[in-house]
């Protein structure tokens, strides 16, 4: 798919014209391309198999009071794939602050205002506006067997690079597990992607102006949230484990349901590596869930 259809499109929808592009470091599932307009102002375009699933979660944002979201300024669809239009965030992002370590308080209190935004019902938006329902325990239980696309067990379990006899293990206690969790009485807005290159902090106010990349976000039980968001810790910011266990004082059954969804995450992100070619990380993920095993 050429840009130049995109660019097309988009000029058309904005009746303004495109003086040049930019792609900055992304995840693998969509392309973004950041254009200046004629006008001097800047805008993003997201393109790709998922981005009907951001553009889903952006509109019940946008009904709610959570508001550092991107502004949608159009959308189209072209070869099948959604093509989302927003205005480009303000602020740095997180990654490239002068001191990321410093902003994990915030980031946990800006969790803590997406969470407020809740469901009666668990799943993607997406999913749910198509009046297709599903329980949390059958959400769960799709990923660890099997039946969602991207969790696909057997494969990575033929995969030379990984630790079969360890990841067999996770997911053992994973399926046993699930059946036991209690499920919440509403169900939070998640965002399952919180790291340094989807949130925008203003350096100097220390307040985050913005969370991007919704693909991933599902309405379901804030404590798999929170887990997602101590692997990337554990993982990215060591140092900084303790401002999270600070922050959120997790009662007894609390905290132990927490472990358990950190063991189902450390699952997904040995697929993640599985595929890429990150293999330090790979392993990182593979010793940080032998650990978390051995507690079980
Ligand atoms: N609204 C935006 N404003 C500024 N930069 C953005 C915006 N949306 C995306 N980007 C940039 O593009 C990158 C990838 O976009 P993202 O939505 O996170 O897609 P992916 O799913 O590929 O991670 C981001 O890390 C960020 O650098
Ligand atoms: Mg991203």
């Amino acid at each position: 798919m050429s840009n130049s259809l995109l660019i097309t499109e988009t000029e058309k929808i904005l009746n303004k014209s495109i003086k040049s592009i930019e792609s900055p470091l992304q995840g693998a599932d969509s392309s973004v391309l950041i254009c200046s307009l004629d006008d001097s102002s800047e805008i993003v375009l997201k393109y790709g198999e998922e981005v009907h699933k951001d553009l889903a979660v952006i509109n019940i944002l946008n009904e709610s009071a959570y508001k550092k979201i991107p502004k949608v300024l159009g959308d189209f669809v072209l070869e099948e794939k959604t093509c989302l239009i927003t205005d480009k965030a303000t602020g740095t992002l997180w990654e490239f602050c002068d001191n990321p370590d410093v902003y994990i308080e915030e980031v946990l209190v800006e969790i803590e205002k997406i969470h407020q935004v809740t469901s009666k019902y668990p799943g993607q938006p997406f999913y749910i506006d198509q009046g297709l329902k599903i329980t949390w325990i059958d959400f769960l239980n799709r990923r660890y067997d099997g039946t969602e696309e991207y969790y696909k067990w057997n494969n990575v379990l033929k995969n030379q690079r990984v630790n079969t006899q360890l990841l067999k293990k996770g997911l053992e206690i994973v399926r046993s597990g699930i059946k036991s969790v209690s499920v919440p009485q509403t169900f939070s807005m998640l965002h399952m992607d919180l790291n340094d290159r989807n949130i925008f902090i203003d350096e100097q106010t220390k307040e985050i102006t913005c969370v991007i990349d919704w693909t991933d976000s599902v309405f379901g039980d804030r404590l798999l949230d929170l887990a997602r968001f101590r692997l990337l810790l554990t993982h990215f910011y060591p140092d900084s484990i303790n401002t999270y266990w600070q922050f959120n004082k997790f009662a007894h059954e609390e905290k132990k349901l927490e472990e358990f969804y950190f063991l189902c995450i450390c699952l997904d992100y040995v697929i993640w590596y599985s595929e890429g070619e990150d293999w330090d990380y790979l392993e990182r993920h593979e010793e940080i869930l032998s650990e978390v095993i051995r507690e079980y």
